[in-house]
């Protein structure tokens, strides 16, 4: 005997996001939970809790650091919501960087099967890219971002003057998703970003959040769950992790080691004939400009090739790569043959 079990569904999780350089007031029905740490609650909790109209507010911190997105936070988060009763009716909101929101966002959606949550982000890393997507999860001690959720937000809040207490070295870094973006959707917005200065006025940094939020927002509605598209987000981010993990995750921020990974994955398409020299330069001096490092000198060819495979992204012995197919546009490749990209490798050291 068989039984069909029919769940062919159609469900809308569309959401908007607000952009500006103030908060947008919030309001919330039943019990809401603002997930933060120490250091933004100190800076900004009291500019949200003015914007924000709940029945119940209780704020929950977590320390800050990669290393404490882990689920041991979810847990501690957890046990928070239990204890105040939180029911399937109440809200989380991530209130804090990437990690912060990374957390926040699974918490949520696991808590009672899933319940209500918000995303207002503080650096600009989750301002241009993190916030929006519904990549949830934390760290395992096998790698990074192993386990999560797909779990759309219900709504997006950013507000620029956040960003005003963001170390310089933490604008660069969102900074270099903003030129990633550019780089494989949008040959205008790379030239804008030439001629103009993200940093320099609130404007300019405002046109460059929500380019870069209207390219994520259009890649994740034509591909949510990663099965094509959305992977070309990826872009700079195959040698970026390589990077990273040889830092132990602590010597670059991500958005340095991905300024990194665009340079090398500029050459590998260089080398293939997909990028021209000129092209090539053009994206090194537009990193430079914006503080970021366009260098990475590999110890050891092998250990670094053989760290490609660490990606869950990389299965079946081929490595899946990202590049620039000229400015503007991008080609997936999974057959660039191991010589080839060992002889790009020789360049960096
Ligand atoms: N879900 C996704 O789609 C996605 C995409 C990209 C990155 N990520 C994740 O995002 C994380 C990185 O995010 P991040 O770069 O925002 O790092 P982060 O969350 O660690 O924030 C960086 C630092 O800035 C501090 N901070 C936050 N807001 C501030 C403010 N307004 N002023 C001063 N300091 C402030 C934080 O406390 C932290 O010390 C990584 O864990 C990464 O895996 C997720
Ligand atoms: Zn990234």
């Amino acid at each position: 005997m068989k039984i069909d079990v029919n769940l062919k569904k159609s469900v809308d999780d569309s959401y908007k996001i607000e952009i500006g350089d103030e908060l947008e007031k919030i309001e919330i029905k039943g019990k809401v939970g603002i997930v933060t740490n120490p250091k933004v609650a100190g800076l900004h909790l009291k500019e949200l809790l003015s914007k924000l109209e709940a029945d119940e507010v209780h704020i929950i911190t977590v320390p800050d650091g990669e290393e404490f997105k882990s689920l041991k936070s979810v847990n501690s988060i957890l046990e928070s919501l239990f204890i105040h009763q939180f029911d399937r009716k109440s809200t989380l909101i991530g209130f804090g960087g990437g990690v912060v929101g990374d957390i926040t966002g699974f918490t949520a959606s696991i808590f009672q099967r899933g319940i209500n949550f918000i995303q207002v982000p503080t650096t600009l890393l989750s301002q241009v890219d993190s916030s929006v997507g519904g990549k949830t999860g934390v760290n395992s001690r096998f790698g990074k971002n192993l386990i999560g959720s797909f779990y759309q937000p219900k709504a997006v809040f950013i507000n620029t003057s956040f960003l005003k207490t963001l170390p310089e070295r933490e604008i660069s870094a969102g900074i270099a998703e903003i030129i990633k973006m550019a780089i494989i959707f949008d040959d205008e917005f790379l030239l804008w970003l030439e001629e103009h200065d993200v940093r320099k006025s609130s404007k300019n940094l405002l046109y460059a959040i929500r380019q870069s939020i209207e390219l994520k927002a259009w890649v994740v509605s034509k591909d949510e769950k990663e099965k094509g598209l959305r992977a070309s987000l990826n872009y700079g981010h195959t040698f970026g992790h390589v990077i990273e993990n040889e830092g132990n995750y602590t010597r670059y921020l991500h958005g340095e080691a991905v300024s990194m990974g665009i340079v090398m994955a500029n050459k590998l398409a260089v080398e293939i004939g997909d990028l021209s020299q000129g092209a090539f330069a053009r994206v090194v001096s537009l990193l430079k400009k914006y503080g970021l490092p366009t260098k990475y000198e590999i110890q050891d060819i092998e250990t670094f090739y053989d760290k490609f495979f660490l990606d869950k992204k990389s299965s079946g012995g081929k490595i899946k790569f990202v590049l620039p197919n000229g400015i503007g546009k991008f080609k997936f490749h999974d057959d660039i043959g191991e010589e080839t990209i060992k002889k790009v490798l020789e360049k960096f050291i």
